[in-house]
């Protein structure tokens, strides 16, 4: 594995498997001490629940210990370089969570730090919450390869990036429906033409009902991503057809999985009772962040 985990599209499938399967093995048994006083920092530029308790639990039940830095707190709000930022960190810390807007910001960090750099959520991907998703789907299909995933929703945003090498890698049939305007990006759909491992695939389409067909995992996120608060009016318009609701589970397997990264918007790309209802798992799908980050530090730190 590497250094850091920035971009699903840096890990082999091997790594993927050996994450999900230290994943399974802490989340069964008690948890041994693997990373005794061990320091995680986390900076984080954008808001965040799931993914900074989650990380701070994390390492706090590894044997280590946290320390949380909001960009306003730190020099680096006040225009300390990333480069020097991330030298001086890398003498205190044994590893550090970042969640950004600007993707190339992590880049740049872990270039210049000699530490494990983990990509907490840029504007461009998700890896930690992908990995979790393969592990939820894994714990309940007890398969991925040639599973059939309709990511429904904004397929510009990072959840979907993540999803697309995910899926790749993997071997998942993937869909994205997404309005026209708002493709994958040119970046990752030619990032993907260059793995040299093709095992799964990825359509992008228009039609969220041809999606949810014979699904066997349907998938959404939020409409307005952090940052894009200024197109919010016109991106609920643009999406508006594309909410998961009944009519469109309806379409999926008898068994589909509803998935949802959180937090959700009910009413807007997901009904109350959807979310809410049977094929619902977005709550065991959150606890999943603990035991999936504690298997990456682990990795990573260890
Ligand atoms: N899913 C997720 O990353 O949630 P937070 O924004 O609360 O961390
Ligand atoms: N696409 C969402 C994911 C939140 C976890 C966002 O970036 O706001």
């Amino acid at each position: 594995m590497k250094k850091d985990l920035i971009s699903l599209a840096d890990l082999s499938l091997a790594d993927i498997e050996k994450i999900l399967a230290l994943a399974a093995k802490l989340k069964r048994r008690n948890q041994p001490k693997l990373l005794r006083d061990k320091a995680l920092g986390l900076i984080f530029k954008k808001s965040s629940t799931r993914t900074r308790v989650s990380f701070e639990v994390a390492i706090r039940q590894l044997g280590g210990y946290s320390t949380f830095l909001r960009t306003e707190d730190v020099q680096i709000g006040r225009g300390e370089s990333i480069a020097d930022t991330a030298k001086v960190l890398s003498r205190y810390l044994n590893g550090i969570v970042i969640r950004t807007f600007d993707h190339n910001e992590i880049v740049e960090f872990a270039k210049n730090a000699s530490i494990p750099v983990i990509n907490g959520l840029t504007d461009l991907s998700h890896p930690c919450q992908v990995l979790c998703d393969l592990f939820t789907i894994l714990e309940r299909k007890k398969r991925l390869q040639g599973l059939k995933v309709a990511y429904i929703g904004d397929g510009s945003n990072n959840m979907a990036h993540s999803w697309i090498y995910a899926a790749i890698k993997a071997g998942i049939e993937l869909t994205i429906a997404t309005p026209k305007k708002y493709p994958p990006s040119a970046a990752v759909q030619k990032a993907v033409r260059a793995f040299t491992s093709q095992k799964g695939r990825f359509t992008v389409t228009v039609d969220p009902q041809a999606a949810a067909l014979g699904a066997d995992v349907l998938y959404t996120d939020v409409w307005v991503s952090m940052g894009q608060e200024k197109e919010r009016d016109e991106k609920i318009r643009a999406f508006r057809p594309y909410q998961v609701n009944a009519q469109l589970v309806a379409l999926a397997k008898r068994d589909c999985m509803v998935m949802h990264c959180l937090p959700a918007h009910r009413g807007e790309e997901i009904t109350a009772d959807v979310i809410d209802g049977k094929h619902s798992v977005v709550f065991d799908q959150a606890e999943n962040r603990l035991h999936v980050q504690k298997a990456i530090l682990a990795l990573l730190m260890g």
